[in-house]
């Protein structure tokens, strides 16, 4: 994911050559590390094409380079005015700044946006040149905390193209898929492996499930585009049988990194999760944690990423 466009096709041009080429140019420099003259150039671009949402984008993050938070924030407003449903992901920018509550940061549309775009060099990209080995990890969570191998009714959040459900089939009597993006779906889809896969938010498909009805549910590399987790545990204990188990990754802080708050954005626009707050959550949604493993998931730019392998067991 560190070298995906932030932009949907349908925002990768202004429509207005002379614009285009300021923008290109401007997004040049800042890659370069040249904040200066990438403002500059995002200014020209503004002034020709000033409702073009990529350019105020643009604009936030060379001014953000540049030590301008203020600016910065201004121009992120302008981006979200323009852009409402934040397809480009102005809120987990704002939220790295301190701005609004990480809850709401990510949108539907920014994520769905983002992995839709993703989707057709989604695995090999992760499996050749981000050794993603989080389903692995969590199958040997599983086992570690003799989860019942077999017979299972399954839930799979986020499933993407379906690697996470690939795993963990063998395992399931029936196997539930759901994620954001349409494209990843219809890739999990063409797998062959989900008695049901749908493209809609985890939130709406566990608010959905019956009560007590499900024995394990995943998350495989899906925490990182949930602001807060909270909201996640509840729906998850609701759904979730007696001592069924829910088993997931989250990318997290070096150790005694963790604000006290337990939630943090990265550099990449993605959510960190602290340990003490995973914990804390699971406690207070009769999930408690029974296991978790400080590990790396994947690698970015060949450096491993500090990752937590957790599973909760519903009480
Ligand atoms: C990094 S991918 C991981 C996919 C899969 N779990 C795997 O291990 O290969 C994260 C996936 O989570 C999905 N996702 C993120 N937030 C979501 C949400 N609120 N509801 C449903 N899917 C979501 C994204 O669309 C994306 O496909």
């Amino acid at each position: 994911m560190d070298d995906h466009s932030p932009f949907p096709a349908t925002l990768r041009s202004s429509g207005d050559l002379a614009a285009d080429r300021r923008y290109a140019w401007a997004m040049a420099a800042l890659k370069d590390g040249a904040a200066a003259e990438a403002i500059d150039l995002f200014e020209q671009a503004a002034e020709i094409v000033p409702g073009w949402a990529p350019i105020w984008l643009g604009l936030g993050d060379a001014r953000e380079a540049s030590g301008d938070r203020a600016g910065a924030v201004e121009a992120f407003r302008r981006c979200l005015v323009l852009d409402a449903a934040d397809r480009l992901g102005v809120g987990p920018r704002l939220a790295r700044l301190g701005q609004g509550s990480p809850g709401q940061a990510m949108t539907d549309a920014y994520v769905a946006s983002l992995f839709d775009d993703y989707a057709p060099r989604f695995e090999r990209h992760l499996t050749r040149h981000l050794d993603y080995r989080g389903p692995s990890l969590i199958v040997d969570a599983l086992d570690a905390v003799g989860a019942p191998g077999s017979g299972l009714r399954v839930l799979d959040l986020g499933c993407g193209t379906g690697l996470m459900g690939e795993a963990i089939r063998a395992r399931a009597s029936w196997l539930g898929g759901c994620d954001l993006s349409p494209v990843m779906v219809a890739a999990a889809d063409r797998r062959g492996i989900y008695d049901r896969v749908e493209a809609a938010s985890l939130f709406d498909v566990l608010g959905r499930e019956p009560a007590a009805s499900l024995d394990l549910v995943t998350a495989a590399d899906v925490l990182v585009y949930v602001g807060d987790p909270d909201g996640l545990f509840a729906k998850v204990a609701a759904a979730l049988k007696q001592g069924g188990h829910f088993a997931f990754t989250s990318q997290t802080f070096a150790p005694g990194e963790e604000p006290e708050d337990g939630i943090g954005v990265g550099a990449d626009l993605r959510f960190r999760h602290g340990e003490n707050r995973l914990r804390a959550l699971g406690a207070a949604h009769g999930l408690p944690v029974i296991r978790c493993v400080r590990t790396w998931e994947r690698r970015e730019r060949g450096e491993p990423l500090p990752s937590l392998v957790v599973v909760c067991r519903r009480s």
